[in-house]
């Protein structure tokens, strides 16, 4: 089948995950030099671990946000930003929390899994952006521990962000699966919903996922050579 184009479709939704930052220097999270196989994310990517030792997660973080803040979007965060330029229905659902989508120009981006660069006091109840590398105070006024405002394992996904997404995936008549290995949940159902709606459905990636049955396109090779294909 040949590939899709963009400009035969009206509601594209780019659905994005590490594999997409990739090629600005942002390990992935699996696979070769992912972080989860250099780190123990129950160390440092869950409640438990911030309630207990908040300073050695938040030196995890600091590194982590240092880390991006010296790399630059790509081609792929580029073309998808170009792409929502000149398609207004077009819309981006990721699962990325290193804010590349938004430094490329893109807009309207739904993060599911929050954003390495806002932090929230939940004493409080606030949240707060902050691009400060290293963050610093680490402590809201209240004296409390400042959170960095992204889902870690065992957490639930905002319900706002959620039905956002939902709504998004559910109304595309393309969707476009970019550098994701499709196995984290609940993020992983949302691609479905496209699909039992009629979009038409590709998945780009280096390799085959355990998704991939599941699209009637798979581009395989870099996420930037991969939607240029489409253009
Ligand atoms: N181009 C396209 N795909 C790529 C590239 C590239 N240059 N490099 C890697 N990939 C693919 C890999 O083959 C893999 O399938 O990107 C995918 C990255 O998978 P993960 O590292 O699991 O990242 P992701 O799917 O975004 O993880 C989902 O897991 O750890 C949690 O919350 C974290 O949001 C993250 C979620």
């Amino acid at each position: 089948m040949a590939t899709p184009r963009f400009a035969d479709f009206e509601r594209i939704l780019f659905f994005t995950g590490a594999g997409l930052s990739a090629e600005s220097g942002i390990p992935t999270y699996r696979g070769k030099g992912g972080m989860w196989t250099e780190y123990d994310y129950e160390d440092y990517a869950c409640q438990r671990a911030f309630d207990a030792e908040p300073d050695k997660v938040w030196d995890f973080h600091d590194k982590r946000r240092a880390a991006v803040a010296a790399c630059a979007p790509n081609d792929g965060h580029r073309i998808i930003a170009e792409v929502q330029r000149e398609r207004a229905g077009t819309s981006v659902v990721t699962q990325n929390i290193d804010g590349l989508h938004q430094r490329s120009g893109a807009t309207d981006i739904v993060e599911l899994h929050g954003s390495l660069w806002r932090v929230r006091c939940d004493r409080e109840n606030i949240v707060r952006d902050d691009t400060s590398v290293p963050m610093s105070p680490r402590t809201c006024t209240c004296g409390a521990y400042w959170r960095p405002d992204i889902v870690w394992f065992e957490d639930s996904l905002d319900h706002r962000v959620v039905r956002r997404a939902r709504e998004l995936l559910e109304g595309c008549d393309l969707l476009v699966s970019v550098g994701t290995s499709g196995i984290v949940y609940p993020a992983a159902d949302l691609p479905r919903l496209a699909m039992q709606n009629g979009a038409t459905s590709v998945e780009i990636n280096l390799e085959d996922t355990p998704v991939s049955p599941l699209y009637q396109h798979r581009l395989r090779g870099k996420a930037s050579e991969m939607l240029a294909s489409m253009r």
